[in-house]
């Protein structure tokens, strides 16, 4: 008890000052390195946190660019932060250097999702052996799955012909496309993880998109930055409960459709679907500790591909319907291709998109304008890494700004309007774009790019094929501004549809 009278608190308070002071030096010394990238002064114990604003870390970077240059420095508390711009910044990282690069942050506020040592799934898993097995697993899956019986193009074309169908009984009546959009493409992710697809009125669905939803806006703002820089706050009983239970629930969920769906596996059969080809992988690694395959990761990689595949292809389809009632006159350009190429009598196929470079361009202009993801997803350097002539230590976390390379204007005509003129030549054909990183690039570049581009198409061309979008009469022009979050989705808008 006498510990704690006046007499003996004041030098246990100056003893921990002193203290926390030079652990703050030894993690600010990095900044007096030479050709360490500037920034700005963090204050102690704290780093740049109050400097920036994390609803808006897009201009935040845009003003720090301006003073700084194109590689700057951040300290999140104590962690060593460095940020990169515009395409020859990021390319030099994430391309030149990708070996070094590849490496993800610790990000402790994930380990209540039981993500560990050996149990990581793809996207936040260290660079190394799991990460590269579960890749490559993913990644071969999703080439050469004739999942079960059909192809993939045909789930996503069958479901595409469903989502024309719940369009349609709109009847011409305004409506907001959005949760249509969501539930199609959920029903992709679910079609390839799960072998099935829920009908757009399942209420189950419905909870996994609520959910899908919600751990997004959970992982924004400076609660998660501050409990993963000050990671010993996540051991206060009980908080990662409360702080993110929509990401406990979200996973909850998972596991439940897991469990229903192992107690229909006959391994004697073939796979139904990646669960399936999963399930006889950890089979077959029983036995072989350092195997990846366990069902731990099984459930990582689950989340991972709703997650990764789920918001970020509706949201782009939610940007692509947007432009088009913006822009009529390129949406009567892709219908005109439409016809041409392909007519009224059948459906779109994959095939058709080499004859179709206007509509080509309109998906990668869509993409490119509306930069869902604006600064990617955060790496860190296994080594230490020179980028722009500027020294980047070991185990620093790197932001690589894919806003400022998709819209650099020393690389596009017109970075900031939407002109499907930037992936034209002038005879008209498709022309393909260095600075186009929507799905980032190097080692770790979004490994659903083909699927997602394959749904992007698909659903694309056959909206457009049956419908044509305007803005419902009377309701103002909608806007093609939306504030900054990790995942940039339009503000809400409405839409009409008359049959082609
Ligand atoms: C328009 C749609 C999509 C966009 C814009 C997009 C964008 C991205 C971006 C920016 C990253 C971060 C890459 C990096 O760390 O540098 C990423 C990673 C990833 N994406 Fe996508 N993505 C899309 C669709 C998908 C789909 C459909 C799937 C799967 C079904 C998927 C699965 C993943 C996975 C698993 C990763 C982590 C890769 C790794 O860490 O090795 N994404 N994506």
């Amino acid at each position: 008890m006498g510990l704690l009278t006046g007499d003996a608190l004041l030098p246990v308070a100056m003893a921990m000052a002193v203290f926390l002071l030079l652990v703050d030096l030894m993690y600010r010394r990095q900044r007096w390195a030479a050709r360490y990238p500037p920034g700005p002064m963090p204050w102690p114990g704290l780093g740049n946190l109050l400097q920036l604003d994390f609803r808006n870390m897009l201009e935040c970077c845009r003003k720090l660019r301006g003073r700084f240059g194109d590689v700057f420095s951040l300290q999140l508390v104590w962690k060593p932060v460095v940020v990169l711009n515009g395409l020859a910044a990021v390319r030099e990282a994430l391309v030149s250097h990708s070996e070094d690069t590849a490496d993800r942050p610790p990000m402790p506020i994930y380990e209540h999702l039981g993500i560990g040592q050996r149990s990581q799934g793809v996207i936040l898993a260290h660079y190394g052996p799991t990460w590269r097995e579960l890749r490559r697993f993913s990644v071969s899956t999703l080439r050469n799955f004739g999942l079960g019986k059909k192809s993939l193009e045909q789930w996503v074309t069958e479901e595409a012909t469903c989502l024309c169908a719940a369009f349609a009984a709109h009847d011409g009546h305004p409506f907001s496309p959005n949760a249509l959009l969501n539930k199609a493409v959920c029903n992709v992710i679910s079609s390839l993880v799960y072998g099935r697809r829920f009908e757009y009125e399942d209420p189950l669905l419905g909870r996994l998109l609520g959910l899908l939803e919600d751990t997004v806006k959970e992982d924004s703002g400076i609660v998660p930055q501050v409990l993963n820089a000050v990671p010993i706050l996540l051991r206060i009983p009980g908080l990662p409960g409360k702080v993110f239970p929509k990401q406990k629930a979200f996973m909850d969920l998972l596991d439940e459709l897991l469990t229903e769906h192992r107690s229909t596996w006959d391994p004697a059969q073939p796979p139904r679907d990646l669960t399936d080809t999963f399930l006889a992988e950890v089979e077959k690694a029983k036995g072989s500790p350092e195997s990846s395959f366990s069902d731990e990761n099984l459930r990582l990689v689950v989340a991972d591909l709703f997650s990764a595949g789920m918001v970020t292809t509706s949201t782009t389809l939610a940007w692509a319907l947007l432009l088009m009632i913006l822009h009529p006159d390129v949406q009567r350009h892709v219908q005109q291709e439409i016809d041409e190429v392909i007519g009224q009598g059948r459906r779109p196929e994959m095939g058709d998109q080499a004859r179709m470079p206007f509509t080509n361009a309109v998906i990668h202009e869509v993409q490119r304008f509306a930069d869902i993801a604006p600064l990617g997803f955060p790496h860190m350097t296994s080594r230490d890494t020179e980028v722009q002539g500027f020294l980047i230590p070991k185990g620093t976390t790197l932001i690589p700004n894919l806003s400022s390379v998709l819209k650099d204007e020393t690389v596009w005509e017109k970075p900031l309007q939407f002109y499907p003129g930037h992936f034209l030549d002038s005879e008209g054909r498709f022309v393909k774009q260095e600075a186009f990183m929507p799905f980032s690039a190097g080692r770790r570049t979004c490994l659903g790019e083909p699927l997602a581009r394959m749904e992007l198409f698909l659903f694309f061309t056959c909206l457009l094929q049956r419908f044509s979008f305007s803005v419902p009469e009377g309701q103002p022009r909608p806007s093609d501004y939306a504030p900054f979050g990790a995942l940039v989705s339009p503000s809400p808008y409405q839409l009409c549809t008359q049959h082609r």
